[in-house]
């Protein structure tokens, strides 16, 4: 029988040492990043061999295990946060984000009813009404925090199901006799929009995907020609998903346009502003927000673009009790939860357990103000179109959409031209294995693109020349070699 006192947790002074250690592991992991490879360069399986398969029998000290990070984990890491990471849409911690989440830590609260934490449930309302009003939303929305813009697309289109098709939340589709609902989104909307029609049995192939213009943004003339051709062969056209930012280009659909369909149509709207709707902070963007207003739900995520780890995802919904209607359920063991309080978060969705995200966002939006956010939001725009500026002056570079928000599409055409799809994708893999720097390649109208996302407090003017310098030292050298 083991002592009792071993099996409690750490003591109290050795619980301060770790923390103390750990403190200067995280502040000259950050300080050090750049020393780091930006991405591994190993095989699949290299970092599995490399640790132990067999579950530990007896507890190992936190010295071993923190070493272990250092050595095996660490640089089989891609490091988001270095400064020459320009993947995806940029990503960015900063020293306010690791404090909110260390914070958070040891509180281990679960934020599903007000009852069970009532300063996670108020917090979460306070914050995502910040968000509303930094999105220029009317107060009539109310917003729910969830993990990622996917499970809130899918929350959202689970309420216009509803409205449409009165008790499929109780019968089912087939009982409560619904028609084949249409889901329409552009052709570069994000696949999420699938996701969720595949999760609500409304099917993969009733997202119906919308052509876009040639600065890849939805045609609302198409758009409206797809309506009438659904209603004419019986389908129901159920939602628009309009995007303020899409994943390849970040180009920004005509949402006033697209909202006045939804209305003539009596369908729903839902914006996907994963990406782009934080860049609303910025006072000469307040036009982005044009019709917003209209909209029935819109999503954003500030752990793209406000500044939240990962993860943080708001979905809003004109008159939020229109979600509620659709996901609460009380179960007995849980109705004592729900005498005092009107908002139980989770009546919001499908997930009870729920984390306290909100302290963390708290603490970011404290810390930097409106002001900091958007002074750092406004150097990801400038740096974009700086590098933006560096391609034009080299002809044998193109750019391949508008640079908008933090993204350049382009693309190397300075080759054989038959070879230039093959060219494109190796600079960018030649790039990402050097562990010098990290970009990501698209396909654009069918042909191969680079792309780079500014979103990284750490990447300056200087970085991104090195970065801007290594794409086209390598592209010579592919060129050369081919
Ligand atoms: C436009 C857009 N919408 C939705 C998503 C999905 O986001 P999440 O990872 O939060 O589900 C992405 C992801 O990059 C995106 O680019």
């Amino acid at each position: 029988m083991k002592d009792p006192q071993s099996i409690g947790d750490t003591s109290p002074e050795e619980f301060r040492r770790q923390l103390h250690e750990l403190a200067d592991w995280i502040a000259d992991f950050r300080q050090n990043i750049e020393s780091l490879r930006v991405a591994p360069n190993d095989k699949p399986g290299a970092i599995l061999a490399a640790l132990p398969a067999e579950p530990p029998e007896e507890g190992e000290p936190f010295e071993k295990i923190l070493g272990d990070i250092d050595r095996d984990i660490v640089p089989g890491m891609v490091h988001w946060s270095h400064p020459m990471f320009l993947g995806y849409f940029g990503w960015t911690t900063t020293a306010p984000a690791i404090l909110g989440e260390i914070i958070t830590a040891p509180l281990n609260v679960n934020a599903m009813t007000w009852r069970t934490c009532p300063a996670a449930t108020e917090l979460e309302t306070l914050v995502v009404d910040w968000i509303r009003q930094w999105m220029h939303l009317p107060q009539e929305f109310g917003g729910v925090v969830y993990d990622t813009a996917s499970v809130g697309v899918m929350h959202a289109l689970a309420v216009a199901r509803e409205e449409a098709a009165p008790s499929v939340r109780k019968h089912g589709l087939v009982r409560a006799g619904a028609p084949v609902f249409r889901i329409y989104a552009s052709e570069q909307a994000h696949s999420s929009a699938e996701k969720a029609a595949i999760a609500l049995g409304l099917g993969e192939e009733n997202v119906q995907r919308v052509p876009t213009d040639p600065h890849f943004r939805m045609n609302p003339g198409a758009l409206r020609e797809m309506i009438a051709r659904d209603v004419r062969d019986n389908f129901k056209p159920l939602a628009v998903i309009a995007t303020v930012g899409t994943t390849s280009t970040a180009s920004v659909d005509p949402v006033p346009g697209i909202a006045s369909i939804c209305r003539e149509n009596r369908m729903w709207l839902h914006i996907d502003g994963a990406y782009g709707a934080g860049f609303a902070i910025l006072p000469e963007n307040k036009p982005l927000t044009n019709s917003w207003s209209e909209a029935d739900s819109i999503v954003v995520n500030p752990h793209k673009s406000l500044f939240v780890p990962l993860d943080f995802s708001v979905l809003y919904v004109r008159d939020l009790e229109r979600l509620r209607r659709v996901f609460t359920l009380v179960p007995e063991y849980l109705r004592g939860d729900t005498v005092e309080a009107q908002k139980n978060y989770m009546d919001y969705g499908i997930q009870l357990g729920r984390r306290f995200r909100a302290l963390k966002a708290w603490v970011i939006f404290r810390s930097f103000g409106l002001d900091g956010m958007a002074t750092r939001l406004s150097e990801f725009v400038r740096l974009a179109n700086l590098f933006a500026d560096w391609i034009k002056s080299d002809g044998r570079f193109e750019l391949i959409a508008p640079v908008s928000l933090g993204v350049v599409c382009f693309r190397f055409v300075g080759g054989d031209e038959s070879k230039t799809d093959y060219l494109n994708s190796e600079i960018v893999e030649k790039i990402n294995a050097s562990g010098r720097a990290y970009l990501t390649q698209t396909k654009l109208r069918g042909r191969t693109v680079m792309r780079i996302g500014l979103g990284n407090v750490l990447t300056t003017e200087e970085h991104l020349l090195r970065a801007w310098e290594m794409v086209r030292e390598t592209a010579d050298e592919l060129n050369r070699e081919k």
